[in-house]
C-alpha cells in the first residue's frame, strides 16, 4: 500500500494574522521529510491541518491511495498519526500505554504483545516496561510517544518538534530512532524542527516555512 499526500494552496489566519499563505506541497510514499522554520513560523500548524485535526480556511489536503482520493474518514485517520510534544500518558505501565491503542483495535493477546515489545525495544524503553509512565523523564515519555504512534504502523508518521525541550541524550536516541525508521522504510516521515542543522542530518528532503509559505529545497 502507499500512501500519498497533496497539500492544495492552503491558507490559514489567527486573528487577522495569516499564517499559511497558499502553501501547496506534495508528499509521495516513502522517506524522512523535514520541515525547518522558526518558533511561531506556522510548522506546527501545517502539521494539524495535515493530520486533519484543523481545517484550512481556504485550500485543501488530499490523501491518495494507488489512484483512489480518500474520503477523511475513520479509515483514513487509522494510517495516518500525529506524536505533539510533551504527549500526555495514561497511569499505567510503559507497556500498557504502548499496548492501549492495539487493544482499542481488538488485536489479540498474543499478537498485542509481540508488537508492543517490538516496539519498545525500537525506541529503546524495553527496560522500562513495566514502570508506571507518569515517572519517565520528558525525553522517555517523547520516546513512549513515539512507541505508541509506531505500534499502529502508520503509513504516515507526523512528528511535531520530536527533540524539543528534551536532554541531549535524549535527542540522540530520538534521532537514532528517526535514522532507523528511514532504514526500515514502513512509513513516511514528516517532522517539524527548529533545529535547523541537527534536522537536515536526518532529512531525506528539507523543507523550508518562511513567511507563510513552504519552500521545497528537494532532496539534500
Ligand atoms: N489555535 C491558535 N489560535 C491562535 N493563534 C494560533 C493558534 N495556533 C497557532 N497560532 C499562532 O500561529 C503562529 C504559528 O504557530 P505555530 O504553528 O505553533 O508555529 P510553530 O509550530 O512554527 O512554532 C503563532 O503566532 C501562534 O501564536
Ligand atoms: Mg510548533
Amino acid at each position: 500500500m502507499s500512501l500519498r499526500l497533496n497539500v492544495l494552496n492552503i491558507s490559514k489566519s489567527f486573528n487577522g494574522k495569516a499564517i499559511l499563505k497558499e502553501c501547496s506541497v506534495s508528499f509521495d510514499s516513502g522517506g524522512v521529510h523535514v520541515l525547518m522554520g522558526p518558533n511561531g513560523s506556522g510548522k506546527s500548524t501545517f502539521l494539524r491541518i495535515c493530520a486533519l485535526l484543523e481545517r484550512p480556511d481556504k485550500g485543501e489536503v488530499r490523501y491518495v491511495s494507488e489512484s483512489a482520493t480518500l474520503e477523511k474518514d475513520i479509515s483514513l485517520k487509522r494510517r495516518i498519526t500525529l506524536v505533539l510534544p510533551g504527549v500526555g500518558v495514561f497511569n499505567t505501565t510503559v507497556f500498557e500505554n504502548v499496548a492501549y491503542g492495539l487493544q482499542m483495535r481488538g488485536v489479540k493477546k498474543k499478537e498485542i504483545e509481540e508488537k508492543t515489545l517490538r516496539v519498545l525495544e525500537f525506541v529503546g524503553l524495553t527496560h522500562k516496561r513495566d514502570h508506571n509512565a507518569l515517572v519517565l523523564s520528558s525525553g522517555e515519555i517523547q520516546r513512549l510517544g513515539i512507541a505508541r504512534a509506531l505500534v499502529i504502523e502508520p503509513e504516515i508518521l507526523f512528528l511535531d518538534e520530536p527533540t524539543a525541550y528534551i536532554d541531549q541524550e535524549n535527542t540522540e536516541i530520538i534521532e537514532d530512532i528517526i535514522l532507523n525508521m528511514k532504514k526500515q522504510g514502513r512509513s513516511t516521515v514528516i517532522i517539524t524542527t527548529h533545529y535547523m542543522e541537527r534536522g537536515a542530518r536526518l532529512a531525506d528532503r528539507v523543507l523550508i516555512i518562511q513567511d507563510g509559505q513552504i519552500i521545497d529545497k528537494k532532496s539534500v
